[in-house]
């Protein structure tokens, strides 16, 4: 994919109008402004969001229609490396999607978690029914080997317990409940269906816990042992807030994290942890990943 289906912007700075992502009005807004960019047949149905490293799901959208982050008014931008900054709409695997390459991380918005999560509520609007939701993350559990994908089981969302979750705020009941259950957050049927590709595709996935802290620094051996006591497979810093605002509106979900790295459990043995390692590990495991999704998409 390049540039050349990249959309024009019809209203120029993207800034034009501030958004509160806790207004629904506004939700509705900014929706509109990215359907007048685009040339829909159809309702994107899913939608997926890239994880760093990830970015190379998106590609492998076809009639492809791209809309930068910065066209879109009101939007956040993101400045991490790894990440486009692009929705990207067309087909997978004969289905109509609509892909976030490229996330929001509640690090880069001052815990501004409903910001973070604002994109997801914009899918719904477009009418996506299921999102894959992707990340980079550290293995805790001694099963994973870098390269491996975890599908996600449950999360341990560390930043809602203390307060700072994307429902935090008045509750617009046209987005759902104010109290939202989460005890099937990753639907079961899904993670069967992506178990089964997983063993035809020959590649290597487990089930795990996903914890999510703040970040931006990597998290300490100690750090890691808790989240190891309380159960934790692997960690990473983004995800359970999309996933919350997604269960909110009733959207099913599928999610999976790519191992990158080993995370670090005893500070007299432990490596560094880098961002341009897990960058390195995303792209070697990319194509598999995206054939992964793919059949999944295609399954759906
Ligand atoms: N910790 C947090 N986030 C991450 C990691 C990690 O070890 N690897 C990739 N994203």
């Amino acid at each position: 994919m390049n540039g050349k289906n990249e959309v024009a912007a019809s209203n120029g700075d993207s800034k034009v109008f501030k958004v509160n992502p806790l207004n629904y009005d506004d939700i509705v807004r900014v929706t509109e402004s990215i359907k007048a960019l685009v040339t829909l047949n159809e309702n994107p149905t899913v939608g997926i969001i890239c994880g760093s490293g990830l970015g190379d799901l998106a590609d492998q959208v076809t009639e492809a229609q791209i809309v930068p982050f910065s066209k879109i008014p009101g939007f956040p931008s993101t400045h991490v490396v790894g990440h486009k900054g692009n929705l990207v709409f067309g087909k997978m695997g004969g289905k109509s999607v609509v892909c976030l390459q490229g996330r929001f991380h509640p690090y880069e918005h001052a815990m501004n978690l409903a910001l973070c999560a604002m994109p997801v509520r914009i899918m719904h609007q477009l009418g996506i029914k299921t999102l894959v939701v992707s990340n980079a993350a550290g293995g805790i559990s001694e099963k994973f080997q870098y390269g491996d994908l975890m599908l996600l089981k449950d999360h341990i969302f560390l930043p809602a317990l203390a307060g700072f979750s994307p429902l935090v705020g008045a509750n617009d009941p046209r987005f759902g409940q104010r109290f939202v259950s989460v005890h099937d957050a990753y639907d079961i049927k899904l993670r069967k269906m992506a178990l089964k590709i997983a063993e035809e595709q020959k590649i290597r996935v487990h089930e795990g816990i996903y914890v999510m802290s703040g970040g931006p620094q990597y998290e300490s051996p100690a750090e890691v042992q808790l989240f190891k006591t309380v159960g934790a497979d692997a960690l990473g810093m983004s995800t359970c807030h999309e996933v919350t605002v997604a269960r909110q509106c009733g959207i099913q979900v599928l999610g999976f994290s790519l191992i990158t790295n080993i995370a670090n459990l005893d500070a007299d043995n432990s490596v560094e942890v880098s961002h341009e390692e897990v960058l390195e590990t995303a792209k070697e495991a990319s194509a598999r990943a995206c054939k992964f999704v793919l059949e999944i998409v295609q399954n759906l």
